[in-house]
């Protein structure tokens, strides 16, 4: 079994272009080297190429934060899997808990974009987490089980290899409440079980589960020392060069 961690930047709807040139930078000469662990930024749409660019000759990868499951046509607003391999992404973050709470996005629509994301040669990190009351009324592992189960239907085991799956849970995003390395373990084990039982074994054991929420430099060492937790997904630390790297430095 090899899984080599993953930690993710998602910069959300925050920068602008200079600013995000100068995280970018500011990323390629602290660890832009860094082969031990897989990273990558996920910054806002319009600012794409401009990190590609910045980022261009480093080991940090560039990834969306959304995408549309059409091609292209009258689709206003929308971008879609093609456009971002164009703009040079290589991953698309789907069914993140601000798309689905704050824009309203189902577990079928997710579906639907993963599948075409998958389609279209990007690399899927995908989001699945509970709200505060599901968690208060027990009904973690249920809404986790529905996500995972929904979000990946249709894809077989050739294509779930390019999933990496991040388990969010909405009370910890930006809140700085982190769940505790056991409530993170629990879950993240529990998603293992669920990939198991649809892909088998082996497979599960290769495909990564991602934390997110609140992920700090000073509390990311212990949560990436559990046995299902196989990298980050990092938001309002990942805006700071310093913290980011951080975190990074704790998982190598
Ligand atoms: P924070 O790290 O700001 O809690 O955000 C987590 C997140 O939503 C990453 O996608």
């Amino acid at each position: 079994m090899s899984r080599k961690l993953f930690i993710a930047g998602n910069w959300k709807m925050n920068l602008n272009c200079a600013g995000a040139v100068d995280l970018a930078k500011a990323l390629v000469k602290e660890i832009g080297g860094a082969d031990s662990v897989d990273l990558a930024v996920c910054p806002p749409f319009i600012y794409l190429q401009t990190v590609k660019a910045a980022t261009s000759g480093s080991r940090i990868a560039v990834g969306a934060q959304d995408m549309f499951y059409e091609n292209d046509g009258a689709f206003t607003g929308e971008i879609s899997g093609a456009m971002l391999k164009d703009a040079g992404c290589r991953y698309v973050i789907l069914g993140h808990s601000e798309r689905r709470h704050v824009i309203g996005e189902t577990d079928e629509l997710t579906n639907r974009k993963l599948l075409k994301a998958l389609a279209d040669g990007l690399d899927v990190i995908f989001c699945v987490g509970e709200l505060l009351a599901e968690r208060q009324a027990g009904k973690t592992l249920d809404v986790v089980s529905r996500q995972v189960k929904i979000g990946l239907e249709g894809v077989d085991k050739a294509k779930a290899q390019r999933i990496t799956i991040a388990y969010e849970p909405v009370w910890a995003i930006g809140t700085g409440v982190t769940a505790t390395p056991d409530q993170a373990q629990e879950v993240h084990a529990l998603i293992r079980k669920l990939l198991a039982d649809k892909y088998g074994k082996d497979l599960s054991q290769t495909m990564r589960i991602q934390y997110g929420g609140s992920v700090k430099p000073s509390n990311a060492k212990e949560l990436l020392n559990q046995p299902d937790i196989d990298g980050a997904l990092v938001g309002g630390a990942s805006l700071k060069a310093a913290d980011f790297v951080g975190i990074v430095r704790a998982g190598l």
